[in-house]
């Protein structure tokens, strides 16, 4: 029987392998030579709002292993990632490892299993920023390089593969599995708690994530931005899940006394995405939420200077503000005269990217 590993190891992984588990375990369902799998979570996030409550939100079933690598630089948080993964694959190798989008577990993972001569699928293959300041840029391009199976959500994933000279037989344009989550999980969407502490209104208030370095390392530029926001924003609260890192460079601003700031601890997804969907509008440097905005239809400002994502903004109802500070206003006020793009959702980002997974890995696997 055939064995896969499904690897996750942080908060943007866990939609994205939830779907690709349920549509094994349908497969399974209805075949007599089922595909086994084996779910690897690296610890590389692992505080109960990162992690585990997405495994219960979602359904993800307990992993079978976990490396437990917690935090570190990114060279240790690779080390240790690498050490444990290659233990599991030398207790017992795999048929096929498969990893996710750009963190570092994904990097640590497929250069383990390429190296023992495990093929990699890469799920969300292909993107590309050019930004080789971002550690998730060179994740992308360290996993591709040594990727056998690439499993891309959008036609410029395509070409950026063509371009780099990968087979097209290598090449499998199956959609979003973030957006199969998304799609399954919109009617448990629910209300968090701070709507009536804060009195959120629909519609009435904007969603805010930050967590990239450029943008929340330096505390005095975190500051400028956050000024921008709120000047920019009129009499709309602002809520700001608070990411861990940016937690620490937030706690050494003291107080920010923006009274219309709502800061919170990271939330669930169920949570989160009912707030995003009743926002007027979201601020991010995220690039999942562009994806989930882009299908929700609600207006997203990103703040960074390069999108691995081209599609939510030529496409969807994502625009690329930049870095700095003082290019936001033109964008809040074209959101707060009702004049933002309305949007389309991109080819195959219909809930069934899973399913075409799957069924492309029987063929691999010769299930
Ligand atoms: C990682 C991903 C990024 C993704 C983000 C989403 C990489 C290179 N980056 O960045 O692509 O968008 O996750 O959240 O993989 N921490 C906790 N608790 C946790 C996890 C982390 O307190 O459960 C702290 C760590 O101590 C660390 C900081 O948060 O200092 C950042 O965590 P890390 O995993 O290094 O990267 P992220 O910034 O979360």
């Amino acid at each position: 029987m055939p064995l896969i590993d499904i690897i996750a190891g942080a908060r943007p992984n866990f939609m994205k392998i939830a779907p690709i588990i349920d549509a094994l375990k349908r497969r399974n369902a209805a075949h007599c030579s089922p595909i086994a799998h084996r779910l690897i979570h690296t610890g590389q996030h692992y505080d109960r709002n990162m992690s585990g409550s997405f495994f219960e939100e979602l359904g993800i079933p307990d992993p079978d292993a976990n490396l437990e690598v917690g935090s570190g630089t990114q060279a240790e948080q690779t080390a240790g990632i690498m050490v444990g993964y290659e233990k599991v694959l030398l207790k017992e190798r795999s048929d096929l490892c498969l990893v996710v989008g750009d963190v570092t577990s994904t990097m640590a993972c497929a250069i383990t299993a390429q190296k023992l001569c495990v093929p990699v699928a890469h799920v969300e293959g292909g993107i590309r920023s050019g930004d080789w300041t971002m550690p998730e840029e060179i994740n992308r391009l360290a996993t591709d390089a040594i990727t056998d199976l690439f499993f891309t959500t959008s036609e410029f994933a395509n070409d950026n593969l063509k371009r780099a000279g990968v087979a097209a037989n290598r090449i499998h344009f199956v959609g979003n599995t973030m957006i199969d989550t998304l799609l399954k999980q919109l009617p448990r969407l629910w209300r968090p708690s701070l709507c009536d502490e804060f009195g959120l209104s629909s519609g009435q208030y904007l969603v805010l994530t930050l967590h990239r370095p450029a943008n929340v390392d330096k505390p005095a530029n975190l500051r400028v931005m956050l000024d921008a926001i709120m000047s920019g924003s009129r009499d709309d609260k602002v809520v700001w899940p608070v990411h861990p890192r940016t937690r620490k460079v937030l706690t050494g601003l003291g107080d920010v006394g923006l009274s219309r700031l709502v800061c919170c601890e990271p939330l669930g997804y169920l949570n989160f995405n009912y707030l995003v969907r009743e926002a007027r509008g979201v601020i991010t440097d995220s690039g999942g939420i562009t994806e989930e905005t882009t299908v929700m239809g609600v207006p997203c400002m990103t703040l960074r200077d390069s999108t691995e994502r081209p599609e939510t903004v030529q496409i969807g109802t994502n625009e690329l503000v930049g870095t700095d500070p003082a290019k936001l206003k033109p964008y809040l006020d074209r959101l707060f005269a009702g004049e933002w793009k309305k949007g389309n959702i991109p080819e195959f980002w219909d809930g069934q990217a899973a399913e075409r997974i799957v069924c492309v890995l029987e063929q691999y696997l010769g299930g």
